[in-house]
């Protein structure tokens, strides 16, 4: 399956279906959060938590995507790997912000993306219809490739490219040590050069907010793809260039988890000498 084969009641098909299942599910998480949070287990650190409401909503989505496209794949967060003969696969992250959840901080979300196979991605998926749901503001950012991206039903647009002195940049920082540091040394040469720096606690929003004009770029290394998958598509709807490293002595130019740079075509190539991928 490839883009092309889509029409476009395809895509629209793919992106309605994306808003219903983020907002179903984002509304529950919301519901629970209301009567507390528990903490499920911890994953690949002891920071790294899962709760409830990341498994209950992972459950109410792949059940939803199961009666309408039972022959779609499904790759979800918390641990859904579902084989299907369409060559559409659903990439879900049921709460992106997990931490953010956690503390009862507005930014998390529910994350949506039909895929396609695409091997330009580091991850090897791209989206064609996505979904982001932020249940505390009930705000749903959603996109389908080449049909734009909006924001509760208003057309996005990203601002035009800034200075990167002039460029409020947002980034995220993975959950181990080693990551983390090697994260901090990198900021040290951003910071300086740009107007500042936000972290939100999900990068989902982070691209979302990137495409509503809240910010001028984002950039992580060491993402997931279902951190990514929905939101890079509605960035890039809304006129975000999306890419990876720079091209000498690399991990990888891919956009995806090594490293994802977003934001105006201008701003990511002056923030791109300054990032490498991560390992
Ligand atoms: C995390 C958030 C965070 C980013 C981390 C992600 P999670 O996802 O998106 O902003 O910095 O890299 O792992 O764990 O909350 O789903």
């Amino acid at each position: 399956m490839n883009l092309n084969a889509l029409s476009y009641s395809d895509l629209t098909e793919l992106r309605n279906l994306a808003e219903r299942v983020a907002r179903d599910a984002g509304t529950h998480v919301r519901n629970l959060r209301e009567k507390g949070v528990t903490v499920a287990a911890a994953k690949s650190s002891p920071v790294d938590i899962v709760t409830l409401g990341d498994q209950a909503a992972e459950q109410i989505i792949v059940a939803e995507l199961r009666d309408w496209r039972h022959s779609d794949a499904i790759l979800g967060e918390e641990g859904t790997n579902r084989a299907g003969a369409s060559g559409i696969t659903w990439i879900l992250d049921p709460i992106d912000g997990t931490t953010n959840y956690f503390y009862n901080q507005p930014n998390y979300c529910v994350s949506v993306a039909a895929c396609v196979a695409d091997t330009s991605y580091s991850e090897g998926y791209r989206a064609v219809a996505g979904a982001v749901y932020v249940p505390t503001s009930a705000e749903l950012f959603s996109a389908a490739a080449g049909l734009g991206a909006a924001l509760n039903g208003k057309k996005l647009r990203i601002n035009e490219a800034a200075p990167l002195s002039e460029s409020l940049i947002a980034t995220g920082f993975g959950y181990s040590a080693k990551k983390r540091a090697r994260q901090a040394e990198v900021l040290l040469e951003v910071l300086p050069r740009v107007r500042d720096i936000r972290r939100s606690g999900s990068a989902a929003y982070d691209l979302c907010a990137l495409a509503a004009g809240r910010l001028d770029a984002y950039y992580e290394a060491g993402l997931k793809v279902w951190d990514y998958a929905a939101a890079e598509l509605i960035a890039r709807e809304a006129g975000a260039t999306v890419t990876g490293a720079a091209a000498a002595g690399v991990i990888s130019s891919k956009p995806g988890t090594p490293l994802l740079i977003a934001g105006p075509a201008e701003t990511v190539k002056a923030l791109q000498p300054l990032l490498p991928a991560l390992k």
